[in-house]
């Protein structure tokens, strides 16, 4: 079994020797927040917008931010020079810290930052070449999606629908319209066009859905970032999700209806391409 490398408050070690109180705040309240950013042959895939993201994160739950960002850039660096895969989804998490349990901030408690690197799951041929089933869900979440909290109870409620129902992910529908999935941001292919719900605190800005949306700028593919009504899915030529981990990636069923032909579509496929050409060559 290959051995996860891990980081707690300040010490490398295996994933297995993490301990952690009961009483963190991550535990008790799910008073935290988290990143989750992909490494390709050791090149972490921006970095910086991973990490801009996370302090503003960090910043939004008024978490007094315990590292700078230089020392940021050094634990995901020491996790992958630790690491024997190449490839890597590393995940941080830092929360309000550990103290007696009161809804209140405690008054002196540290940050407590959690991370570790795990291979990163490759998405399956079978998911790329016939696209993958979605449903819909009813959004429960809070206002403020925009932030990357650990509390993520409705998110799994809903992914947990999708499986029952043998689809992969769970599209969050509210007041009509159709904003992002469960973890993923949504696509939609409509005449050529592509469209995607703006950045708002609805959902959250997917690193992804910003480099999809720098790939069809250079494909000359127009795109508009707009509200989605819920019915434009059962009529897109396309549906697709964008992830970290799933990357760009084609639904061909939505809710038990076929989209477009039911096969992934041809603006996928460019796209699709185009992502695989050029994620090796992202900054960081
Ligand atoms: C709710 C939600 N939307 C969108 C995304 C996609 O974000 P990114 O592309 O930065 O992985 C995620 C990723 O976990 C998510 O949880």
């Amino acid at each position: 079994m290959v051995q996860v490398q891990a980081f707690l408050n300040g010490e490398y070690m295996p994933l297995e020797e993490c301990h952690i109180s009961p009483l963190d705040r991550g535990f008790i309240f799910g008073d935290g927040i988290y990143e989750l950013l992909p490494v390709y042959k050791n090149k972490p895939f921006y970095l910086q917008q991973h990490l801009s993201r996370l302090e503003r994160s960090i910043g939004e739950i008024r978490i007094n931010n315990p590292y700078t960002k230089s020392e940021w850039e050094a634990l995901v660096e020491t996790l992958i020079q630790q690491s024997s895969d190449d490839n890597l989804a590393i995940y941080i998490q830092v929360t309000r810290g550990i103290a007696p349990r009161d809804h209140a901030f405690p008054k002196d408690a540290a940050a407590s930052v959690f991370a570790m690197a795990n291979p990163l799951a490759i998405v399956p041929q079978e998911q790329l070449q016939k696209g993958v089933a979605l449903i819909t869900a009813k959004d429960e979440r809070w206002q403020r999606c925009d932030i990357k909290v650990i509390s993520l109870l409705a998110n799994i409620l809903a992914i947990q629908d999708a499986v029952q129902a043998s689809a992969v992910e769970a599209i969050m529908v509210r007041n009509g319209f159709a904003l992002e999935g469960a973890a993923s941001n949504l696509f939609v292919v409509r005449d050529g066009e592509v469209f995607t719900h703006p950045k708002d605190n609805l959902i959250l800005p997917g690193i992804t859905r910003d480099f999809v949306l720098e790939l069809l700028s250079e494909l000359n593919i127009p795109y508009t970032e707009q509200l989605i009504p819920k019915e434009w899915l059962y009529s897109a030529d396309e549906i697709w999700i964008t992830s970290s981990t799933k990357e760009v990636l084609a639904a061909t069923k939505i809710d038990q209806q076929v989209v477009g032909n039911g096969a992934p579509g041809e603006v996928w496929e460019k796209t699709h391409a185009l992502y695989q050409q050029r994620k090796m060559q992202a900054p960081f």
